[in-house]
């Protein structure tokens, strides 16, 4: 049989030398379209940086091709024997399908607004799939070039994408027959979230990119493994099991993108070093960071600000992912850096102890002049939820 490598052997990768030049940051000659973004994202002035992958970080990449196809792409599900949104709903086709969402609805009766509100912040952000396909095919020798490209990473790409798709699935439907959120409302967030895209920073770079995705594959373990805790407390161990379940692949596929930025701190540590250490210094965008309802501007920050208070995804937990980084890709132990790596170096073993001072920092400040005391949330039908 032959095997995806072959392939990608006889239809390289990439040409790293047709790697186009790195540009600086463009201005913007025409705004989105004001109909189907997120306000702020009209106003802005000018797109990041782009192409900023160096010849030596565009062949160290190419050169783990094999790799992938031999350590990377295993690690995807097999469709026919995977979960499937519909293993954790009522079965339409069953005579007991009526009484079957009845006993769902009582489950879930008792979810307190501030939990339902993170389900759906997480489901919309899960929903928003298309945008991190296109964040991750934007990416320099990585990228899927036809769509239906054999290369390991274009595998890789679109069975990671087939595997996200049945979390925002599954979250949908389960709250959808719960009838406690206002479906209209949430859904139409998810159409602007998707029209709106993602700016995570990562200039089409693939130590970037792979930096951001091992980052955030991270928090949305954290975050839906609480989300679990959570509904578990309220009442509701099917969701519970649910929420634990995606935070399982979440936590599968922060491996597989982690092992691929060790590879490159092992084949470019001085590379790998800068790499990190600029995405830590831009911080981490999260990819729903664009959410809107068509009303509330704040709403992402609205969203976070619960996540925070119910702790779902709080400072603590960034601060925590920070340290995990550092450790899990050695920073510290790498050595014969170039003077620029070695300070970047010095800055990523330092950065733990500052982020988290930091959140303290804030949390103190927050608590002794609070700000606003509540939200009102669309996605609930306008009910108010306590930000403190
Ligand atoms: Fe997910
Ligand atoms: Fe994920």
């Amino acid at each position: 049989m032959t095997q995806v490598a072959d392939i990608a052997r006889a239809v390289p990768v990439a040409i790293p030398n047709q790697l186009p030049p790195a540009q600086e940051p463009t201005p913007v000659l025409t705004p989105p379209k004001p109909s189907a973004t997120h306000p702020k994202q009209r106003r802005q002035t000018s797109w990041g940086k782009t192409h900023s992958l160096t010849q030596n970080g565009a062949e160290v990449v190419a050169s783990l091709t094999d790799w992938m196809e031999a350590e990377i792409v295993p690690m995807l599900k097999d469709p026919s024997t995977n979960w499937q949104p519909a293993d954790f709903l009522p079965d339409p086709s069953s005579d007991d399908f009526l009484a079957r969402v009845a006993d769902l609805r009582a489950r879930s009766a008792g979810i307190p607004d501030d939990v339902l509100v993170c389900l759906v912040g997480d489901m919309v952000s899960e929903e928003a799939l298309p945008t991190y396909l296109t964040m991750l095919n934007t990416l320099d020798v990585t990228r899927d070039e036809s769509g239906a490209s054999v290369t390991p990473w274009a595998v890789w790409g679109r069975g990671w994408a087939a595997e996200e798709n049945r979390h925002g699935d599954a979250l949908q439907q389960y709250l959808y027959l719960t009838g406690r959120v206002d479906m209209q409302a949430v859904q139409r967030t998810t159409q602007y979230l998707i029209g709106s895209g993602m700016d995570p920073k990562t200039e089409n770079n693939p130590y970037l990119g792979f930096i951001y995705t091992s980052f955030q594959e991270r928090a949305t373990f954290v975050s839906h493994g609480a989300t679990a805790r959570l509904a578990r407390s309220a009442g509701d161990s099917v969701l519970a099991k649910l929420c634990g379940t995606i935070a399982a692949d979440e936590r599968r596929h922060e491996t597989a993108y982690k092992k691929i930025i060790g590879k490159c701190f092992d084949l470019d540590p001085n590379g790998a070093t800068m790499a990190f250490g600029d995405m830590m210094q831009k911080q981490i965008t999260m990819p729903a960071h664009y959410m809107f309802d068509g009303k509330s501007e704040t709403l992402f920050k609205d969203f976070s600000e619960v996540a925070q208070k119910v702790g779902v995804y709080t400072a603590r937990d960034y601060a925590d992912i920070v340290e995990h980084l550092v450790r899990f890709w050695k920073v510290e132990e790498r050595s014969g850096l170039s003077p620029e790596a070695e300070a970047m170096q010095d800055y990523l073993c330092r950065l733990p102890a500052r982020v988290s001072a930091l959140g303290d920092r804030l949390a103190a400040k927050a608590k002794k002049k609070p700000g606003r005391q509540s939200a009102r949330f669309s996605w609930i039908f306008n009910r108010e939820v306590p930000l403190l």
